[in-house]
């Protein structure tokens, strides 16, 4: 018996020592992270590893261990070696394995760079944004904006914008993607399907169960499966098989006659496209209408109507100076991926503000806190503020540390698109009516966490809608 005793006392030991003399026990945080992830885990179950990061940022700074193998940085020089050095930065981890679509790697779920630029090649060009703002992809955009607002006017009553930006998100990215197949979500009862089916969805904690204990996942019962969606695989699988699809559609670039993509690849990418196109510009469309509806935030209100209003209609959507502070403001405040974007530090291990970290380590920002921690550079940074990106001092600062899309080769793809679609809408609403938040509003508005994305916890948020009368005074309905 004494035996065992002394193995284990020896092999705990071992254990203490290596972990001790590992580089990454000298980076600062919680003791027990130098041993343990078991703290990050609970939080990830819990839907609340955004904030327990954050909140070890607030105590130990820009750089802090958060698991024996894990660390979180939230520094302009770390987001620049992490992401961006190299062009692409380091490689992505497992974790984006969860994301592949219809078994397959997409762009946006390959590890490596190389292989990863070698499909952003194929692709890439649509979204450029001298692409996105061809007259027939905005014209389709804004008959969109326009079916939402119909929608949202359609009665007296409240609305629950939530569902209809969801849809028009769908509307807006399948018809960029597909035309002339896109969805009308907004008026079709069948597409309005495919909307609930992605957006409708729990499946953090059985996708953490897949990525932790990836052989025990064949042998999950089948409510352990993430989301299924039956109606949008369909429907992608029909449109990635479009005969003719109109000439500037990202399904017309993949399936050109020299594409040397399978049909499934493409229906695996616009897949993904579809899903990370819905609730990102949704859900940033609906916080960002929340805190705007707000009583104490209608003087926002009224300098987005005025800027709206008093420029021509002709204008093009980027010399709207307030718009462009309005929205970069929801997506600071409230970025539709607020969790870390987890990297492996490369062979050789690296020095990343100023501590070396081995080679292998998962290094990440998360943007929910490089928009909140350096307070000289965003001020009050719980309070939403669109005036602040108006300052000329600390704008360079300020754009510098915004990081809603990430940066570098691996930053969003659809990150024009996305700012076309929020500011049309933006716009066909806010130069004719004040929004504000309905009496019967009942769904919380906080962030809830995914596994890298969030929503509002609710998934509800019941606005007003109230005509504005010429000179800008809201009709009371
Ligand atoms: C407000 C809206 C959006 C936000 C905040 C957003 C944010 C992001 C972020 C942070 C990433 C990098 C994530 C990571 O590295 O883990 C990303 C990647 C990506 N996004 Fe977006 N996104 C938005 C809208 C869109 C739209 C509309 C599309 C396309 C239709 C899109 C397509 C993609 C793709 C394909 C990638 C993968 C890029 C790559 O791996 O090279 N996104 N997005």
């Amino acid at each position: 018996m004494l035996s065992v005793w002394l193995a284990t006392a020896f092999l705990i030991a071992i254990f203490l020592v290596q972990r001790l003399r590992s580089p990454i026990t000298k980076l600062p945080g919680p003791w027990h992270t130098g041993f343990t992830s078991l703290a990050l885990k609970y939080h990830e179950f819990t839907s609340n590893r955004r904030l327990f990061i954050h909140n070890l940022h607030k105590k130990y700074g820009v750089v802090v261990r958060i698991a024996p193998n894990e660390a979180s940085f939230a520094s302009l020089e770390a987001i620049r070696e992490i992401y961006a050095s190299g062009g692409s930065g380091y490689d992505k981890t497992e974790l984006y394995d969860l994301f592949r679509q219809f078994g397959m790697k997409t762009m946006f779920s390959t590890l490596d760079k190389y292989t990863h630029s070698q499909r952003k090649r194929e692709l890439a060009d649509r979204y450029a944004m001298t692409n996105v703002l061809r007259e027939e992809h905005v014209s389709a955009i804004t008959d969109r904006a326009r079916d939402f607002v119909s929608r949202c006017v359609a009665s007296s009553k409240s609305v629950d914008v939530y569902v209809w930006l969801h849809c028009y998100a769908l509307d807006g990215v399948t018809n960029f993607m597909f035309s002339p197949g896109g969805l009308q979500s907004l008026n079709s009862d069948s597409d309005f399907e495919i909307m609930e089916e992605l957006t409708y969805h729990q499946s953090l904690q059985k996708n953490l169960l897949h990525y932790y204990l990836p052989n025990l996942a064949p042998y999950f019962p089948k409510n352990l499966t993430p989301r299924h969606a039956p109606k949008t695989n369909t429907y992608v699988l029909k449109m990635s098989a479009q005969q003719d699809p109109s000439q500037h559609t990202l399904v017309a670039k993949l399936t050109r006659k020299d594409s040397p993509l399978t049909h499934a690849q493409v229906a695996a990418e616009c897949k993904d496209h579809m899903a990370a196109g819905i609730d990102t510009t949704g859900d940033g469309l609906c916080f960002l209408m929340y805190e705007l509806s707000q009583t104490h935030h209608h003087l926002f209100q009224d300098k987005l109507y005025n800027e709206l209003t008093t420029v021509s209609s002709e204008t093009p959507l980027d010399r709207f100076p307030y718009l462009d502070a309005v929205v970069k403001e929801a997506l600071r405040c409230a970025p539709p991926i607020p969790m870390s974007f987890p990297r492996f530090v490369p062979q050789g291990g690296r020095t990343i503000d100023g501590y070396y970290v081995p080679e292998k380590t998962i290094v990440s920002c998360q943007p929910y806190t490089v928009h909140r921690l350096d307070e000289d550079v965003f001020p009050e940074p719980d309070r939403f503020n669109p005036d602040r990106w108006l300052e000329e001092k600390g704008a360079a600062e300020r754009n510098r540390l915004f990081f809603a899309f990430s940066t570098g080769g691996r930053g969003c793809t659809g990150r024009n698109l996305a700012m076309v679609e929020m500011k049309v809408l933006l716009r066909e609403v806010y130069s004719r009516f004040r929004t504000t938040v309905a009496v019967d509003m009942a769904g919380c508005m906080d962030i809830d966490d995914q596994i890298i994305s969030a929503r509002p916890r609710g998934q509800s948020c019941r606005l007003m809608f109230c005509e504005r009368a010429e000179g800008g005074d809201a009709i009371i309905q």
